[in-house]
């Protein structure tokens, strides 16, 4: 498939653990494009996630993550790149009015299948547990918006991911 088509910048959009950074850098070299991963950005700029919601609040994550967010989207203008934003970036205003300028991938899972990813990937299924609950909360409140946003939904229910990578490199 041509690189040429008109998709402007790719965004991939989703809750925690679907396979955002996964699926994108895939379908990046698929389309012979850049790949950008918006909470890596933030990392390399200003150490581990963890280390800011610590020191400084998730407040100042947020800014943070908007800031890179609208580089990336600014940078990636007039080509094919393909952007994966963290699960909470498009509660920004100014996130969603720049997501306008590009074509947004919606990963659409549930909470068993990333249930059962966690768990295996991490082996701990007791916190596997606790952290599903968080994963539910935040879902309910977010799914609405990324329904919303979305131009293209990508069930990822199923799927490996060179899998899901060429569906919806067909999709596109
Ligand atoms: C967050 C998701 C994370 C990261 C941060 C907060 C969220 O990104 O940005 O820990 O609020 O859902 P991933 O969706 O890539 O895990």
């Amino acid at each position: 498939k041509p690189a040429a088509k008109h998709l402007g910048p790719v965004v991939l959009i989703g809750p925690m653990a679907v396979g955002k950074s996964a699926i994108g850098q895939q379908l990046a070299q698929h389309l012979g494009s850049a790949f950008v991963d918006t909470d890596a950005v933030v990392v390399a700029q200003h150490g581990t996630i963890a280390e800011i919601f610590a020191s400084r609040g998730e407040h100042a994550f947020r800014e943070l993550e908007a800031r890179a967010v609208a580089h990336a989207i600014e940078e990636a203008q007039g080509s094919n790149a393909v952007i994966s934003l963290g699960g909470g970036a498009v509660l920004d205003s100014g996130t969603q009015q720049l997501l306008g300028r590009c074509t947004v991938v919606y990963l659409e899972c549930d909470a068993e299948t990333v249930a059962e990813r966690i768990a295996r990937n991490s082996g701990r299924p007791l916190l596997a547990g606790d952290a599903m609950g968080r994963w539910r909360t935040l879902f309910a409140t977010r799914q609405p918006v990324y329904e919303r946003l979305a131009d293209l939904v990508l069930d990822v229910r199923s799927g490996s991911v060179p899998e899901l990578a060429h569906r919806l490199e067909d999709a596109l």
